[in-house]
């Protein structure tokens, strides 16, 4: 008979490394398990009750919240605010961030910053969906957190994971020591150990980017695209163009396959559009664990120092000798 490790048994055998662990980040990535079931029940039978399309309000970055985007956003942050151990939390549909106050909360460890519902565009057509987390730990001691405890830049993440809720659920993430993934397996509502150590290949042969943008891209870009559909049989172009819609399953696919995701910066949107605390870094985070590479066309993402809670970051994240050329087109024109 196969066995299958829970991702509760793996953070309970990951925390025995650290024997002065108290167990409080695990305990975290547990509740955010938990959450991520409840969302997907929600997910999975999305088009049966009363809760696809728009909830009629907009959020600080101007986008149409839909009844998802709400839901999943109250189970993340109910989860968070009754765990106890995470002081203030950061997500993508509040403007301001969410300070913990109780007895328990408030001195606690943990930061979270979360996208709760990324790809939101997608539920009412059935296509894959997902959850984004960023864990930091608190610089600020004692006491209610501090603006500083949240613009920490992406190298102090201490976690970072996706969940993809695709034709088969899945959590992965990592805490620094590689990248792990766990399908949820539906008749025993539990998170196994399906992906160990996942590697990204250093080459890759997908490339993903809304080229809906092409006229809107610098040049640097255009010719990196042009160069991904060259025909050159050495070098098994033109690559294969793959574009959900969703950052967490195009990465999803990218990381397993091999290959890279951009959303560049464009003329008129110089800062791209996904967003560095919750969107760019908790993925670069991912993609670097798994031996690949993730920038902001010449930075590293994880280096940049944030200055505002939504701030936007472009980026191109994926198998590190893609990086590495699209790197090139853009220093050797723009
Ligand atoms: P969110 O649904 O959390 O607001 O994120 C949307 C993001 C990301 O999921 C996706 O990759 C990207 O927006 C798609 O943007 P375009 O529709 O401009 O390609
Ligand atoms: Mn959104
Ligand atoms: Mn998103
Ligand atoms: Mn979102």
């Amino acid at each position: 008979m196969t066995t299958f490790k829970t991702l509760g048994q793996f953070i309970i055998e990951k925390q025995a490394d650290f024997p002065y662990a108290k167990g409080e980040l695990s305990r975290l990535l547990r509740d955010i398990g938990i959450a991520a079931k409840i969302v997907n029940r929600e997910v999975n039978k999305a088009g049966l009750g009363d809760i696809l399309g728009d909830a009629g309000a907009v959020n600080v970055q101007g986008e149409g919240q839909k009844k998802l985007d709400v839901y999943a956003d109250e189970q993340f942050i109910r989860a968070l605010t009754s765990g106890g151990e995470c002081c203030v939390v950061a997500s993508e549909e509040h403007e301001h961030p969410i300070y913990i106050n109780s007895d328990v909360s408030k001195n606690a460890k943990y930061i979270v910053c979360i996208d709760p519902l990324d790809g939101s565009s997608n539920i009412d057509v059935n296509v894959s969906v997902g959850t984004i987390f960023s864990i930091y730990r608190r610089r600020s001691t004692g006491g209610q957190a501090m603006p500083e405890d949240i613009l920490q830049p992406g190298n102090q993440q201490v976690a970072a994971g996706y969940v993809v809720y695709g034709s088969s659920t899945m959590l992965v993430y990592t805490t620094g020591n590689g990248v792990n993934g766990f399908t949820l397996d539906p008749s025993i509502g539990e998170f196994c150990l399906s992906h160990p150590d996942i590697r990204i290949p250093d080459q890759g042969y997908i490339y993903s980017i809304n080229e809906g943008n092409y006229k809107k891209f610098s040049e640097g870009i255009k010719k990196y695209i042009k160069y991904c559909e060259a025909e050159d049989p050495q070098t098994r172009r033109p690559y294969a163009s793959r574009y959900i819609g969703s950052l967490v399953a195009d990465i999803h696919r990218n990381l397993l396959l091999g290959g890279i995701y951009m959303y560049p910066h464009t003329l008129s949107h110089p800062q791209g559009k996904l967003r560095l605390l919750y969107e760019c870094n908790p993925i670069a985070f991912i993609v670097e664990q798994a031996g690949g590479k993730a920038t902001n066309g010449t930075e590293r993402i994880l280096d940049l120092i944030p200055n505002q809670l939504h701030q936007r970051c472009p980026c191109f994240m994926g198998s590190k000798q893609m990086v590495d050329m699209v790197e090139s087109f853009i220093q050797r024109v723009d």
